[in-house]
């Protein structure tokens, strides 16, 4: 039987068996086969260990830990606040849920950038202490050394360009990226350092398809059409828990806002008149 090498020491896997098969555990290798064999890649944030537990269930094949969780839990104007042990913290609790689905960790602002031993000591951590599969960082061709001193030390790198939300102060804001030579040679730059898979965020369809194209490792888009390898969206996005902000590109799913509420003002309701708790609710 010939086996295709993983990263994840426990499992190995027949060549002949598909990729992203929803009864076996996702693995770095498996999504550049994904690319190669023409299939989708669905990926969403999670932050907590209920969530990651129904997300796995579902079937989505890689849990992002992202720094967004600067602006969706802890209700931050952007993620430049969030530290390296809160998403060692919240890692955990993602990767203790996940049965299937490959997590990676976001590397937060400032904990690869100031140089390239900290880079690696920082995405040594987030592995050892998560228990997460691979690490991602953003920026382009600024990131290459650090990238691949990674990938030699062993650690699985998603990279992210276009919209970097952790350049926002520079970039003016969270807008649109439209450089195409910028974009292909950022893509081409962490695709050549080792990376196993790009994020693409907000760029025009026709770029995020020529980039994909670009590349012989998945793209993951979010805000970049529908021409990626795969998909991505913050869950709280997806969900409709975020009501005061809704990008172009998110599809709610859901309208989780409408029906917290509710239910939390059915509950105060019966509390204040006394039906709750009711004869089938107390211990005789
Ligand atoms: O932090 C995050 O959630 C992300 C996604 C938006 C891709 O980086």
């Amino acid at each position: 039987m010939v086996l295709v090498p993983t990263l994840q020491a426990t499992v190995t896997r027949p060549m002949s068996r598909q990729p992203l098969d929803p009864d076996h555990k996702v693995t770095v290798p498996d999504l550049v086969a994904a690319k190669r064999a023409g299939k989708r890649i669905s990926m969403l944030t999670a932050y907590d260990y209920p969530t990651a537990l129904l997300l796995d269930q579902a079937g989505i094949d890689c849990l992002l830990v992202g720094d967004s969780l600067g602006m969706v839990v802890q209700g931050l104007t952007d993620g430049l606040a969030v530290t390296l042990d809160q998403m060692i913290y919240h890692g955990r609790m993602v990767a203790r849920a996940a049965n299937r689905a490959l997590v990676v960790v976001d590397m937060p602002f400032l904990s690869y950038q100031v140089n390239d031993d900290e880079a690696i000591r920082n995405a040594g951590r987030i592995l050892q202490e998560t228990g997460a599969h691979a690490v991602k960082l953003e920026g382009g061709r600024r990131c290459v050394p650090a990238i691949r001193r990674m990938v030699e030390a062993g650690i699985p790198v998603m990279g992210h360009v276009g919209l970097t939300p952790q350049s926002v102060r520079r970039l003016g804001g969270f807008k649109v990226q439209r450089d195409a030579d910028e974009l292909l040679a950022d893509a081409k730059a962490v695709e050549e350092a080792g990376a196993f898979a790009i994020v693409v965020e907000c760029v025009p369809a026709d770029l995020g398809k020529r980039v994909t194209q670009a590349l012989s490792v998945p793209t993951i888009g979010i805000g970049a059409g529908p021409g990626c390898d795969g998909q991505v969206l913050v869950i709280n996005d997806m969900l409709g828990m975020e009501q005061a902000i809704k990008p172009r590109f998110v599809k709610r799913q859901a309208d989780l806002a409408t029906i917290i509420r509710q239910a939390a003002e059915r509950y105060a309701a019966e509390v204040r008149d006394s039906s709750y708790p009711g004869p089938e609710h107390v211990f005789n």
